[in-house]
């Protein structure tokens, strides 16, 4: 049973991190589709890709950038011994354009997650194990109907060109990346 105070830092918590990276993933995957028109027109032209498009943007663009983890007995990992306590710092963003598991990685590809039958890797944007995140799918929902909206004929994309442009695209900040000059930020 939790008590009060820790109810209250779960849903603290839960709150902050879902509605930050929720919201950053929407402006930093609406600029890279600005800068990828082609597959704004793929979605257009096969809109079910709007289901597979999110994983691709966070796999690209991940809104949690650095996540740390301690090893707990001893273990060898790619070559390097680790003592309890020792830990690494996964940098989520480099391991997501890693070319030995993802072909052409800087490309914006909607349709790289959209086969069933060949599934691309797995990338980090929601971490991975025992502290994956636990709203993986929420956003996911709430980014392809944001992405379907605008990618619908009758919404203008002027607003978000005039952002591309922009020069205070990206504030600086080592763990969470974001655009805060889409409005769609915190
Ligand atoms: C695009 C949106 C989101 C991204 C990119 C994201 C990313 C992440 C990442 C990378 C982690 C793992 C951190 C680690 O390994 O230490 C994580 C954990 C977590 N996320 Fe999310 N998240 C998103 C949305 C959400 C939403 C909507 C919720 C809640 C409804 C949520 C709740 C949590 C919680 C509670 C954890 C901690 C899990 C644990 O440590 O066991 N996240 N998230």
């Amino acid at each position: 049973m939790l008590t009060e105070q820790e109810l209250l830092a779960t849903c603290i918590t839960t709150f902050v991190a879902g509605h930050e990276t929720t919201a950053n993933l929407i402006g930093t995957g609406m600029l890279r589709l600005l800068r990828a028109p082609d597959q704004i027109q793929a979605m257009r032209d096969r809109p079910e890709l709007t289901a597979s498009a999110p994983d691709e943007l966070l796999r690209l663009e991940p809104s949690v950038q650095i996540t740390t983890r301690a090893a707990t007995r001893p273990i060898t990992v790619a070559g390097h011994d680790f003592e309890p306590g020792e830990g690494v710092v996964v940098l989520i963003n480099s391991a997501n354009h890693d070319e030995r598991v993802f072909p052409d990685p800087d490309r914006t590809n909607v349709a790289r997650y959209s086969d069933p039958m060949h599934p691309a890797k797995k990338h980090l944007g929601f971490s991975l194990g025992i502290h994956y995140c636990l709203g993986g799918p929420w956003p996911c929902w709430r980014w392809r109907s944001c992405s379907t909206c605008c990618c619908a004929k009758s919404v203008r994309w002027g607003w978000f060109r005039r952002i591309h442009r922009s020069s205070r695209t990206w504030p600086g900040s080592r763990s969470i990346r974001c655009c805060r000059a889409t409005g769609f930020a915190v």
